[in-house]
C-alpha cells in the first residue's frame, strides 16, 4: 500500500494557498537566477572584449597585453617583448624633419642641444646601421603640422640610448628658431647612370639601381627594391608560403637575365605583414634581410624611404621597373624593362569603372585609365619610383591589377608612406647590439657588441 502523507491540521483551502506560494516563490527563484546569469555573462563578455580590443590603451604586439597608454614610449619596457619602445622616432615632411614620441604625442626635435650621437642613436631607432648628418633649418621652413609640439632633447652621457629616454626632455618652445633634419643614408642616388637615348623601354645600367630581382629555386619570381645595405622591400604575395630563407637568392646590379657577375647575395631573414592574407589584398608588403651587407657601388644603391606625412600627387611622373611579363600571361622578360606612368588619386582609382573602392589606403594607383602601360606577373615586389628634389623615393612596391595594361584596369601598388611604422619597427627590432664610433674615414660606424 502506497503511503499518503497528510499533514495535521491542514485544510483543502490551506493545501491549495501553500502550494500557490510555493510556485511564487519557484518563479521568483527562476528570474532571479536568469538575471544573474545574464548579468555574469555580460559582464564577462564586455570585460573579455574591453581586454582583448584594449581600448583606450596600448595592445603589446599581437598579443593579449594591453599597457596604459602613457606607458608607450616613456623610456621603459613594459610589453613582454618591449614593442611600447619601438617606433618612438619617425622623420616626417619632405625635409625628413625628427620626431619623437612619447606618451603618444609626436613632438618636432629643436636644434639645441643637438649633436652627432643624438644623431646616430635616432638612425639605429630608424632601422639603420649608418648614420651621416643632421642638419638643422627654420621652424618656419617646414610644414604647419609639424610646427606645433617641439622638444629639445639634451643629452651629455656619451653613450646610445633611445631618444625618449633623454632625461632632459622638455621645451614647447625652440629657442634657436631651428628644427633638426636627419640624414641616416645616402640613398636615392644614380651615380653610375648618363641619359642616353634608351632603345625604347629597355633600361640602362645604373638607371634602377635599387631594383633587385628575386629568384627562387634559381628562377626569377618577384622584383624587390633595396632599402639599405640589408634590407629588400618586396611584396608579401611573393613570399607568403615560400619564407625559407635558403630558397632564395637576391641579385643586383644587373639588368640581363640570366645573371652574368653580377652580385648575387643569401637570404637571413624574410617577414611579411602579419595581417598578410592570400586572399586579400592589403598588407602586401615584406622584408627580405641579407644574410651580408651589399656593397654600394653605382650600378647598386638603396633608394630612399618616403617620410611620414608625404603625399604624392595625382599626376606625378614616376617610374616602374622589373623583368615581369611583357605582356598578359607572357613570358618573363630576358632585360630589366621599365616604363614612366603617373600616379593616381584614390578617389579616380576607385570610379565604378575602375575599381570600384576596393582601393584601400595600404594601396596607390599609378598608370594609364587608356591602357596601354603597366606593370605584369614577375613585377610583383619590385619598386614604384618618384624622383623628388633630384633624389629617388620609393613610393610603391608592384603588387596586383586585373590583367596588364588594360583599359580602366591600372596598376595597384602598396603604398609605402603607409606601410612605413610596420617597415621602420622590423628594421628596428633586428638592428644591432652595438656601439657608433666616428671612423678616421670621417664616417659614423656601427660596431657589433659582443
Ligand atoms: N601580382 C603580379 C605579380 O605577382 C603583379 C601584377 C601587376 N599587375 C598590373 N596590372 N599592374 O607579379
Amino acid at each position: 500500500m502506497p503511503v499518503t502523507k497528510v499533514q495535521p491540521f491542514m485544510t483543502e483551502d490551506d493545501l491549495d494557498k501553500k502550494w500557490k506560494k510555493r510556485l511564487l516563490a519557484h518563479r521568483m527563484e527562476l528570474i532571479i537566477a536568469t538575471c544573474i546569469i545574464v548579468v555574469v555573462t555580460l559582464a564577462l563578455g564586455i570585460g573579455l572584449g574591453v581586454g582583448l580590443s584594449c581600448v583606450g590603451k596600448f595592445r603589446c604586439g599581437f598579443s593579449s597585453q594591453c599597457i596604459r597608454s602613457s606607458a608607450q614610449c616613456d623610456g621603459e619596457v613594459d610589453c613582454g617583448n618591449g614593442e611600447d619602445e619601438l617606433g618612438c622616432v619617425r622623420l616626417s615632411g619632405r625635409s625628413s624633419v625628427l620626431q619623437v614620441q612619447r606618451g603618444g604625442v609626436w613632438r618636432t626635435v629643436c636644434s639645441e642641444d643637438w649633436n652627432n650621437l643624438l644623431g646616430a642613436s635616432a638612425c639605429k631607432q630608424l632601422g639603420y646601421t649608418s648614420y651621416v648628418e643632421s642638419f638643422f633649418i627654420p621652424l618656419t621652413a617646414i610644414e604647419e603640422r609639424l610646427q606645433y609640439n617641439l622638444v629639445s632633447i639634451n643629452l651629455s652621457q656619451s653613450q646610445i640610448i633611445k631618444l625618449q629616454n633623454a632625461p632632459t626632455f622638455s621645451k614647447t618652445q625652440c629657442t634657436s628658431g631651428k628644427v633638426t633634419t636627419l640624414k641616416c643614408l645616402e640613398c636615392g642616388f644614380r651615380p653610375k647612370y648618363a641619359t642616353r637615348i634608351v632603345g625604347g623601354n629597355l633600361s640602362r645600367p645604373g638607371q634602377f639601381p635599387w631594383q633587385v630581382s628575386l629568384h627562387f629555386s634559381s628562377e626569377h619570381l618577384c622584383g624587390g627594391s633595396i632599402i639599405t645595405s640589408l634590407w629588400i622591400v618586396t611584396a608579401a604575395h611573393c613570399v607568403f608560403g615560400f619564407t625559407d630563407p635558403s630558397m632564395w637568392t637576391i641579385h643586383v646590379g644587373q639588368t640581363e637575365q640570366p645573371v652574368h657577375g653580377a652580385q648575387s647575395l643569401a637570404v637571413e631573414q624574410i617577414i611579411y605583414h602579419t595581417r598578410y592574407r592570400p586572399k586579400g589584398l592589403d598588407y602586401d608588403i615584406a622584408l627580405m634581410k641579407l644574410t651580408k651587407p651589399l656593397v654600394f657601388n653605382g650600378f647598386v644603391e638603396p633608394i630612399c624611404l618616403p617620410n611620414y606625412g608625404e603625399e604624392f600627387e595625382e599626376g606625378t611622373m614616376c617610374w616602374i621597373s622589373g623583368w615581369g611579363a611583357t605582356e598578359d600571361e607572357g613570358e618573363t622578360s630576358v632585360f630589366l624593362r621599365s616604363a614612366m606612368v603617373p600616379i593616381l588619386s584614390t578617389k579616380t582609382c576607385n570610379q565604378p569603372e575602375v575599381y570600384q573602392g576596393l582601393i584601400s589606403p595600404w594601396m596607390i594607383c599609378a598608370g594609364y585609365l587608356e591602357g596601354g602601360t603597366d606593370s605584369c606577373q614577375g613585377d610583383s615586389g619590385g619598386p614604384l619610383a618618384c624622383e623628388d628634389t633630384s633624389r629617388w623615393k620609393l613610393v610603391g612596391a608592384t603588387s596586383w591589377g586585373i590583367g596588364c595594361a588594360i583599359r580602366n584596369k591600372p596598376g595597384v601598388y602598396t603604398r609605402i608612406t603607409h606601410s612605413l611604422s610596420w617597415i621602420r619597427q622590423q628594421m628596428e627590432v633586428s638592428a644591432c647590439y652595438c656601439t657608433i664610433q666616428y671612423n678616421s674615414n670621417e664616417t659614423w660606424i656601427y660596431s657589433t657588441l659582443e
